[in-house]
């Protein structure tokens, strides 16, 4: 095994990789092949394309780590597994809504060894990347070195009350199940808080929580490509996250996910665990 940095490196490669054939699609993107996973569920060439160089990189760098892809799907490894979202934000970016990212995250296996040289007794996720090339912002994490955006390290903001918060939502937009509990949950929210925004990028709110421009990022539906790299990112910015409606898990890999400084943490649970607790799948 590499040294953790050594995977650092290769990733924020990868992660650049992606993103430039992004950009070169967002020039023109009368002419990208657009297909319908499902309802509301869009990928494109742009996806698919970035992807693969993504893959590519990573596959070719560290053959002996299990990768998964959002578009291409994959195997896990034993020990660590790459998780890849190589659009987050596909609506936003096919929509000329310049908010979306490349995210890459690293997941150590229950029973690998971590950083500190210790065995995991759960699957976690070790190191993040995620790259936002309209803002050129570069956002890495190594689990027990840091958080860190273009070269800055990162603090999650210290914010004492949850008045005094802004906190990132998702909506949702292809389950509908749940849709009357949610709302009362979001309800409860609105009254507490400063706001609430709907970004688009799961990757990006939870790298927004990480450098303080928002207190707190809270969302279900969401597939472990989409958190691996986040998770990290916001944890070793002093963030809590998890899946809030139960501690079974260690990352929110059931896609149920609240990304928020732990001082806010309790006040927030108690205004969506009521009305969303019994209602969504433990698991
Ligand atoms: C989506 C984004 C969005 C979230 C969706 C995700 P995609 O990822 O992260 O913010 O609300 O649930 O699926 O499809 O753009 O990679
Ligand atoms: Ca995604
Ligand atoms: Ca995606």
């Amino acid at each position: 095994m590499l040294p953790l940095s050594d995977y650092l490196d290769i990733a924020v490669r990868a992660a650049h990789a992606g993103a430039a054939i992004l950009q070169q699609h967002r020039a023109s993107p009368g002419e990208l092949v657009i297909d319908q996973k499902g309802r509301n569920d869009l990928v494109s060439q742009a996806d698919r394309e970035s992807e693969h160089v993504v893959m590519d990189i990573l596959r070719e760098e560290t053959p002996n780590i299990g990768l998964v892809g959002e578009e291409s799907g994959g195997t896990p490894g034993t020990q660590l597994t790459w998780y890849i979202d190589p659009l987050d934000g596909t609506t936003n970016y096919l929509h000329g809504f310049d908010h979306y990212a490349v995210s890459i995250g690293l997941v150590a296996h229950a029973g690998a060894t971590d950083a500190m040289g210790q065995t995991l007794t759960v699957d976690t996720p070790i190191l993040g990347v995620i790259y936002d090339p309209n803002r050129e912002e570069i956002f890495t994490a190594m689990q027990g070195v840091g958080a860190w955006c273009n070269g800055h390290r990162l603090q999650v903001a210290r914010i004492g009350r949850l008045a005094d918060a802004l906190i990132a939502i998702g909506i949702p937009a292809r389950d509908f199940s749940y849709l009357d509990p949610y709302f009362d949950a979001l309800k409860a929210v609105l009254l507490h808080t400063r706001g609430v925004r709907r970004q688009g990028s799961a990757a990006l709110d939870l790298a927004w929580v990480a450098c303080g421009r928002i207190n707190g990022y809270w969302e279900q539906g969401l597939q472990p490509w989409d958190v691996a790299a986040g998770t990290v990112i916001a944890r070793e910015a002093g963030a809590w996250v998890n899946d809030p409606y139960t501690t079974e898990i260690s990352w929110p890999h059931a896609g149920r996910v609240l990304a928020i400084p732990p001082t806010l943490k309790d006040d927030f649970l108690a205004l969506v665990q009521p009305h969303l607790g019994d209602v969504l799948n433990r698991t």
